[in-house]
């Protein structure tokens, strides 16, 4: 049975005030019956996990190098992150595959990087509107997903988030039935790599333009097993309501 999973990606938002987000988070879901993972920005992820204090929310990042340790300016490693106290890292976010040109090469090896340092990784994988217009979602889906979920995965190390470009910070949503369809998708392709034991173990987060309005709808889609939600995490209110609708 795969446990739900609520996570929020905060992008580049948040400074130390903000963290009293986290408080409010915590007071109001004190004993959770899901996951939940909070992704700040990485000068927040050491004060983030402390803040926890014995809470079970998991604090992760954003982004991690390839490389253990080296001569590479501004880029943090997987083993610093899990030093600074994350449990979990968002891999290949269609805004780093964009802006930092990541390919489904540079993600895969992230992303065994970081299972070798102990996290959970969220590989995001997403059809553009002209790609989803050339009924090729599932294609991109699939070679994604191929090319950028690294070999050392498990049930326990790997979440795949859906998140069709053209429906992030755009409030426009896929209905249920296409994402219905490339969850099943994702799914089936997961099982025939890994077998039913992984296959079915990971978990598939939906992601883009998920609101408190809309979250219950997504969640009755087969296979979906929770969200990774942008905007909507950066305030306690409008993320709290998203995590008891997945209650
Ligand atoms: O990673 C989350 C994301 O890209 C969705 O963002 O703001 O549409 O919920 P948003």
């Amino acid at each position: 049975m795969r446990r739900k999973l609520a996570a929020g990606n905060w992008k580049m938002n948040g400074l130390k005030a903000e963290l009293d987000q986290i408080d409010a988070l915590k007071a109001s879901h004190a004993t959770p019956s899901v996951d939940l993972l909070l992704c700040p920005p990485a000068t927040l992820v050491t004060s983030a996990a402390a803040r926890l204090g014995d809470h079970p929310m998991m604090i992760g990042g954003q982004d991690c190098h390839m490389e253990h340790s080296g001569a590479y300016t501004g880029d943090i490693s997987a083993p610093m992150l899990a030093d600074a106290g994350a449990r979990a890292v968002i891999l290949g976010h269609s805004e780093r595959r964009e802006a930092h040109e990541e390919s489904d090469e540079m993600i895969r090896a992230k992303a065994s990087a970081a299972h070798r340092a102990g996290l959970i990784t969220v590989i995001c994988v997403g059809e553009s509107l002209a790609q989803r217009e050339a009924a090729n979602t599932l294609d991109i889906i699939g070679g994604q997903l191929s090319a950028s979920v690294p070999d050392n995965s498990t049930g326990e190390n790997l979440v795949i988030a859906y998140e069709p470009i053209w429906a992030i910070g755009t409030g426009k949503v896929p209905t249920t039935d296409q994402i219905g369809e490339v969850h099943d998708f994702m799914r089936d392709r997961l099982e025939r790599r890994f077998g039913a034991g992984v296959g079915r173990s990971t978990r598939l987060l939906y992601g883009g333009s998920v609101k408190p309005g809309n979250a219950a709808e997504i969640f009755a889609v087969s296979n979906v097993d929770g969200a990774l939600v942008g905007g909507a995490s950066l305030k306690a209110a409008d993320f709290s309501p998203i995590i008891e609708a997945l209650e």
